[in-house]
C-alpha cells in the first residue's frame, strides 16, 4: 500500500511523492530525485528534521540529540526515520532548489469561461495527469501568447475532475482580457502547485475570512471538508466584498452549508451605496463566539489592507488565535508579487 506525501518547501513549492510500504519520507523523496536535507540517515544528527502537518506516521528510532521528546510531541519528525501510516503533509525545512527540485510544469486545455458578474469571471481547465494539490494552494498560469504569469488559487477541491478558478475582471488585465475572448480548447500552461496557505488538519473550531476573489481557496477547502467533515468542530466563514457586483459564489456557499454539518457563513459589502443587508468590513460581522476565546484556527485570504486590518482587529480584541494562516493577494499583480503567504 502506498501513501501520498505532500512535501512543502520553504519557498512555497509543493511536490507530491508516493511512499511505498515501510518506506521513510526521505527514501520516498530521494527515489523521485528530491534531495531533502540528510546527513547521517541514522536518526543521530537531526539534519532531516521536518514538521508533519497532517497524517499518521511511525516516528522510527533515533536518539534524543536528534529529536527531543518535546519536538516529537509538537509534530516534528526525522525524515530519515519516519514512515507514513496514512497520507502526509510535511513541511521541509529547506527551499526547493536546495533539495534539487522545483515547481512542476503542466500543460492543459481551457474547458470554459463563465461570467459570474460584471466584475468576476470563473474559468475551468482540464485536469492534467499527475497533478495533485492541497486545498487552498495556487498555480502560476502563463497568459497565452505572452511571457506574463498570474497566480490563481484553485476554487475546485483537490479530488475534482476539472480545475476551477475565480478571476476579478480587471479593465486592461492581461489574463481577464484574454479570458474575455478565449475559446474552449485553448492551450494553457502553469507551474505549481504552490503556497503555504492550505487547510491543515482540523482540531478545533475554524474561522474563514475571505475578501473578494480570495473566496476561491475557501471553496476548495470547503470541497475537501464536504468530503471529510470537520470532526464535529464548528466552521464559520465571513465573506466580504467591496461592491454588490463582486459578491459571487454565494449559491455554492449555500450548497456547502447544506452538506457540511456545523458550517455557517455570512456575506457583507463594504460600500455604503450597497443594497446588501450587511454593510462594512468582515470584522464588523464577527462575534466573540467565532473567536472561541482564541481556541480557533483562523484562515484569511484577501487584499493586503484587509489582511492588515484583521490582524490589527484581532490584536485590539486581545485574542491570539491558536493558529493564523493568511494569504495576501493583488488581483492584477505579477505572480511573484501576487502571493505573500504567511
Ligand atoms: Fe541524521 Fe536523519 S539524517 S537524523
Amino acid at each position: 500500500m502506498t501513501h501520498s506525501i505532500a512535501l512543502n518547501f520553504e519557498d512555497g513549492v509543493t511536490r507530491f511523492v508516493e511512499a511505498r510500504a515501510c518506506e521513510t519520507i526521505a527514501d520516498a523523496a530521494y527515489r523521485l530525485g528530491i534531495n531533502v536535507p540528510l546527513d547521517c540517515r541514522d536518526g543521530a544528527c537531526g539534519t532531516c528534521k521536518c514538521r508533519v502537518e497532517s497524517g499518521e506516521y511511525d516516528g522510527g528510532s533515533y536518539i534524543d540529540d536528534a529529536l527531543t521528546e518535546e519536538e516529537a510531541a509538537s509534530g516534528l519528525a526525522l525524515a530519515c526515520q519516519a514512515r507514513p501510516k496514512s497520507d502526509l503533509v510535511v513541511a521541509v525545512q529547506a527551499a526547493s532548489a536546495a533539495c534539487k527540485t522545483r515547481p512542476q510544469a503542466f500543460e492543459t486545455v481551457l474547458r470554459g469561461v463563465e461570467r459570474l458578474s460584471a466584475t468576476s469571471l470563473a474559468f475551468t481547465l482540464e485536469r492534467p495527469a499527475g497533478l495533485a494539490f492541497l486545498p487552498g494552494q495556487y498555480v502560476n498560469l502563463r497568459v497565452p501568447g505572452t511571457d506574463q504569469r498570474r497566480s490563481y488559487s484553485f476554487s475546485s477541491a483537490p479530488g475534482a475532475a476539472t480545475l476551477s478558478f475565480l478571476v476579478r475582471d480587471i479593465p486592461g488585465g492581461r489574463m481577464s482580457g484574454w479570458l474575455g475572448t478565449a475559446q474552449p480548447g485553448a492551450q494553457m500552461e502553469f507551474t505549481g502547485p504552490a503556497g503555504s496557505f492550505y487547510l491543515r488538519e482540523v482540531g478545533r473550531p475554524l474561522l474563514f475570512l475571505a475578501g473578494g476573489t480570495g473566496l476561491a481557496p475557501f471553496l476548495s477547502m470547503l470541497g475537501r471538508l464536504a468530503a471529510t467533515g470537520t470532526g464535529g468542530h464548528p466552521l464559520h466563514l465571513v465573506y466580504g466584498v467591496t461592491n454588490d457586483a463582486d459578491l459571487v459564489g454565494v449559491a455554492e456557499l449555500g450548497a456547502f452549508a447544506a452538506r457540511i454539518p456545523g458550517f455557517t457563513y455570512s456575506t457583507c459589502v463594504a460600500t455604503e451605496a450597497s443594497a446588501h443587508p450587511r454593510k462594512g468590513y468582515v470584522t464588523a460581522h464577527l462575534e466573540p463566539r467565532h473567536l472561541n476565546g482564541g481556541d480557533v484556527d483562523v484562515y484569511l485570504c484577501g487584499p493586503p489592507p484587509m489582511v492588515d486590518a484583521v490582524r490589527g482587529w484581532l490584536a485590539a480584541q486581545g485574542v491570539t488565535p491558536a493558529s493564523f494562516h493568511y494569504e495576501k493577494f493583488s488581483p492584477s499583480g505579477p505572480a511573484d508579487a501576487a502571493r505573500l503567504a504567511a
